[in-house]
């Protein structure tokens, strides 16, 4: 397998510049903090193969939907995530040529993200005609700990010449996405102003009306002093800069700092966006670049002292886990309940930025154990917000209850494929576990009567009208569903989507009686909200007795939907490795056709409901599935290595998490240049939280039955739980919990109780 980045701990590092596989390199090079991201994209211009992007959380265009075919009931746009302002732009003109690394002869470049610290790095030297040779070295990062700030440093040493410099500092709002339906530009300009040193520019979109405002203020320093310049204003629709031009004596170093604010309508009124922009920009300047650097780099101390995984005896492995945690971090801070995770965050136009099912079913575990409780919260919230509207969208295909979206900006659905948009509905339970989810780690059952019990109640309306009841057989039925595995359409009683209704009529009745006899009165109030009816209640029992699963006896699996046995069962061992991946050989009507299976499915209920299900259970469904699965989903390994470590294959478990734990690292999927798959990034936490130490929440008690995978000689991970944070350790005979913060905690290791004091640890031999 080619290898694209030096193997470091902490440091992801390009060495020598790849113009070839720019995009690969400027998707990992990514920077973000939860209200913005850019990717790796160079300050100077850059004429060869680049994907410009800047994104700005939750701005969005509603691109008018292209479709084949036309079908009632599709949404009419599909969301896009916008480039937007080009904020970080510096032009460079040494001895009056313009810097462009596509043209210019380059050594000894370098791109280093530095994720304990949370910045990128960049420096290179440039050689001219004559041979005068200038170093660069660029510093940047989005500030994690204000988050409307931008900061770069650029800094210019000409080695062997005097040079008259021209810098250009500027901002950019003549963008466009390469995801356009119809080529068209999603930006107009409101307004534009450009001074000495600074400049502000004001874009909205040409729908929905979103404001964003991007100032900017900046010094040129030379070891801290001020330069001799001059200043031209340059001054274009949608543009402002400033030429700066100064001379330059060999040996010394310049360096322009800087500043940029980007505010939207989102926050603030739309008249107050510039002057909030110069507020904070003015406050940023004042405070300096290395002010602000380090305080960025303590909001990434605090990141890293929560959620840090740190694997000895492979650095590779390191690496990976770090770089997903980062990414993580980067796309989802939590600070804001109308955000959420598109699968790929802020690297890159592909998914739309939009919110999936990813969120629940893969990230919503990674908050919920390494930050503040509110976090996870927040992504509930998120989907609560959104019930009216996935009302409306039940509604909209002639259903009772609430229809969450496959894919959602505003909780609208805005996705046209009638096999995802209309059938792949298992997605409304994926809502109803993290409620599950969350109340079984926290215990904050509050939550149900503020909010998750509607949620709860709506989901289960929905799933109470869109199955059937056959009387021939006396079982209720889903009919017409895509299941998790997208290579099957239409199907019948996809034991995935049967299972996880059932489930979801279940809690919603499970807690409707905690409500009920707990909070009596709360209980009347949401009864008149809900309009509650005894019959409906009475029918959700029905389908929970009654539901149908589909099952084949002689092997004692579950059959992923009707008719699977009657495929040509064959494994992906007799595919030729020449035509794998399927979806890039084979036409879309052999897929269907096949036994192969795109991602979990039947498995992924095994890991949502673990403890429904015996090992022995686990085990024949994994030997039966696994081999017929072709992961051309990234969300399918780790969900499948999970299972694995549970039932002992512990090998299989770690070939599995490597297929997660680079994917990007390593271009694995062929398709990092698109952007990062953030949504699967916490694929490789599961792997090693739930997968490896077998953390689990059993009667509402913490517990872990670990392993260590052969290639590692110990690794530790932190967990928030419930007011503790923990430190849980594994090598290869000892496990240790150690309590960082809290009181006494009860806790299983091996399905046995120990206790652990405030400050306490436990130690005990591994016995797996
Ligand atoms: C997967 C879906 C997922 C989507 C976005 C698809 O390839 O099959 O399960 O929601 O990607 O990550």
């Amino acid at each position: 397998m080619k290898q694209y980045f030096k193997i470091d701990e902490w440091n992801i590092i390009e060495e020598g510049l790849h113009p070839e596989e720019n995009r690969i390199y400027e998707s990992v090079m990514s920077l973000g903090n939860g209200h913005m991201g850019i990717r790796g994209n160079f300050e100077e211009d850059y004429s060869g193969d680049t994907l410009q992007g800047t994104y700005i959380a939750g701005v969005y265009y509603p691109d008018k939907t292209k479709v084949g075919w036309w079908k009632n009931g599709y949404p009419e746009y599909f969301a896009k995530v916008l480039n937007a302002t080009n904020f970080i732009g510096i032009k460079v003109l040494i001895n009056g040529v313009n810097i462009d690394l596509a043209k210019i002869k380059v050594k000894d470049f370098s791109r280093i993200l530095d994720m304990k610290n949370g910045y990128l790095l960049r420096s290179f030297t440039i050689v001219d005609s004559e041979n005068r040779e200038t170093k660069i070295e660029v510093k940047r990062f989005l500030s994690m700990s204000e988050l409307e700030i931008a900061a770069i440093s650029y800094s210019i040493t000409p080695l062997n010449h005097d040079a008259d410099i021209s810098l250009i500092p500027y901002l950019d709002g003549d963008v466009s996405n390469e995801d356009s339906n119809y080529n068209e530009k999603f930006w107009l300009e409101v307004n534009r102003a450009v001074d000495n040193e600074q400049g502000l520019l004001t874009m909205k979109t040409k729908k929905l009306d979103f404001h964003v405002t991007c100032a900017m203020k900046y010094d040129i320093k030379e070891n801290g002093n001020d330069i001799t310049k001059e200043i031209e204003l340059i001054d274009k629709e949608k543009y402002v800069g400033n030429k700066v031009s100064f001379t330059a004596s060999k040996g010394k170093t310049y360096t322009l700092y800087k500043y940029i604010s980007v505010t939207t309508n989102r926050d603030y009124d739309t008249e107050n966006i510039e002057s909030e922009a110069i507020k904070k920009v003015n406050n940023a300047y004042s405070k300096g670049f290395d002010v602000l650097l380090n305080e960025h780099i303590s909001a990434w101390e605090r990141i890293w002292k929560e959620s840090d995984v740190v694997i000895e005896g492979d650095v590779k492995a390191q690496q990976g886990i770090r770089f997903n945690i980062f990414q993580l971090n980067q796309t989802y801070t939590g600070h804001d309940p109308r955000l959420n995770i598109g699968p790929k965050g802020f690297t890159g136009e592909k998914y739309g930025g939009s919110t999936y099912w990813d969120t629940e079913a893969f990230c919503f575990p990674f908050y919920l154990s390494t930050s503040d409780q509110n976090i996870a919260r927040n992504l509930l919230i998120y989907r609560y917000n959104h019930l009216e509207k996935a009302k409306e969208n039940a509604r909209k295909l002639g259903l009772n209850g609430a229809l969450y979206p496959m894919v959602t900006m505003n909780g609208e659905e805005c996705h046209n494929e009638w096999e995802i948009t209309f059938e792949e509905i298992h997605r409304n339970a994926a809502i109803s576990y993290a409620i599950f989810n969350y109340v079984r780690y926290t215990d904050d059952k509050q939550y149900l009567l503020d909010y998750g019990f509607e949620v709860l109640v709506e989901t289960s309306r929905f799933w109470a009208d869109r199955v059937n009841y056959n009387p021939r057989k006396d079982k209720y039925m889903i009919l017409g569903v895509t299941g998790p595995n997208e290579y099957e359409n239409n199907v019948n009683n996809n034991w995935y989507t049967n299972t996880m209704a059932a489930w979801n009529l279940e809690y919603t009745l499970e807690v409707m009686e905690y409500i009920k006899n707990e909070h009596p009165a709360r209980f009347e109030e949401l009864k008149n909200k809900l309009k509650l009816q005894d019959e409906e209640i009475e029918k959700w029992k029905d389908i929970v007795n009654k539901m149908y699963y589909p099952y084949v006896e002689s092997l004692g699996i579950f059959e992923q939907q009707d008719g699977y046995m009657d495929k040509e069962l064959l494994n992906v061992s007799d595919i030729p490795k020449e035509e794998l991946p399927i979806n890039k050989h084979w036409s879309w009507d052999r897929i269907l056709r096949s036994c192969f299976i795109k991602q979990a499915d039947v498995i992924q209920g095994l890991y949502f409901l673990s403890d429904r299900f015996d090992l022995e259970t686990k085990k024949r469904n994994f030997d039966f599935y696994e081999p017929k699965t072709v992961h051309e989903s990234s969300l399918s390994p780790c969900i499948y290595s999970i299972i694995a470590s549970e039932i002992g294959y512990e090998e299989k478990a770690y070939e599995l998490y490597l297929r997660t734990a680079r994917l990007d690292l390593d271009n694995y999927n062929k398709d990092t240049d698109d952007g990062l798959h953030i949504t699967s990034m916490s694929g490789s936490w599961l792997a090693i939280v739930h997968g490896f130490a077998g953390m689990k929440i059993k009667d509402g008690m913490l517990s872990f039955s670990p392993f260590i995978p052969k290639a590692w000689n110990k690794y530790s991970f932190k967990i928030i739980f419930r007011g503790h944070l923990l430190k849980i350790t594994v090598d290869k005979e000892i496990i240790t919990i150690e309590q960082e913060e809290g009181n006494e905690l009860t806790l299983k290791i091996y399905d046995k109780e120990y206790t652990i004091e405030a400050n306490g640890k436990i130690t005990l031999e591994t016995n797996r």
